[in-house]
């Protein structure tokens, strides 16, 4: 697949492409606002970038794209704008769920499944089944997400696990822990964006953040495109080799 009109160039090469690359998508309600605009237009602009990053992540052979869709904190904005963004995910899953799967890439949804409606689960649920068999790359989509929720999740898991003998204390360690968060089977991400400027992780993958290059732009997430995933590989690609 090649993009229409933005090729992708990039002076990291195939074998120096970040294995897994984060999204903190933001700004979509300053992208309407400036164009006096309902924020609601702003998120269905914002499934335009989606599509494009995902679109540019397969070219560049990017194994691992994992994307801020929704956080455990969105669910204090007005109750309209989180049913249009719902239904706007869904509608995302619906559409592309078998372009994915013929591009061999697997979908997954980390995060809480509580709370979230019943239609978006069903999506939800479609779109792993068709992919789970896939071995392309992954798309990862973080949905009702916190990294406080995630660590607190894995914690209960590793107790169980404990109850149950499967797993002796002395054993835990970070190799171990990693097994049981949302994002077991992903390298951690090399590579983590921010858009729309802002200097904050906002709970997101933070234990698999560790050691990830942080790269914020202040492209507003509707605007986001190859170039802006080119310069942010650079930065990353020149980064290596520094101290982690
Ligand atoms: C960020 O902008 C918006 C969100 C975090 C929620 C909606 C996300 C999308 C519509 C993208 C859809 C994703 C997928 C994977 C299909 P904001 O509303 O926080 O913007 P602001 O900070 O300018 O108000």
């Amino acid at each position: 697949m090649i993009l229409s009109n933005h090729p992708l160039k990039t002076d990291a090469n195939k074998e120096t492409i970040p294995r897994h690359i984060a999204i903190i998508m933001d700004g979509n309600g300053r992208w309407a606002q400036r164009r006096g605009k309902p924020r609601t237009a702003g998120h269905r602009a914002g499934i335009n970038a989606v599509r494009r990053v995902v679109e540019a992540c397969g070219d560049l052979g990017v194994k691992a794209l994992t994307l801020y869709a929704f956080s455990t904190e969105n669910w204090k904005r007005p109750a309209r704008e989180v049913s249009f963004i719902m239904r706007l995910l869904q509608d995302y899953i619906d559409k592309e769920m078998e372009t994915l799967h013929r591009n061999n890439t697997r979908l997954q949804f980390p995060g809480r499944q509580e709370g979230l409606p019943g239609a978006v689960l069903a999506s939800m649920e479609r779109g792993v089944r068709l992919t789970a068999a896939n071995t392309g790359s992954v798309l990862s989509i973080a949905l009702n997400y916190g990294g406080r929720a995630e660590i607190v999740d894995a914690t209960r898991s590793v107790m169980r696990a404990v109850e149950r003998r499967e797993l002796n204390p002395d054993d835990l360690n970070e190799i171990v822990f990693n097994r049981f968060l949302y994002t077991a089977d992903l390298p951690d991400p090399d590579l983590t964006i921010r858009t729309s400027g802002e200097y904050r992780l906002s709970n997101f993958l933070i234990w698999q953040n560790a050691h990830a290059l942080v790269w914020i732009t202040p492209t507003l997430w509707p605007d986001f495109g190859s170039a802006d995933l080119q310069a942010a590989i650079n930065a990353w690609h020149n980064s290596r080799g520094e101290t982690l």
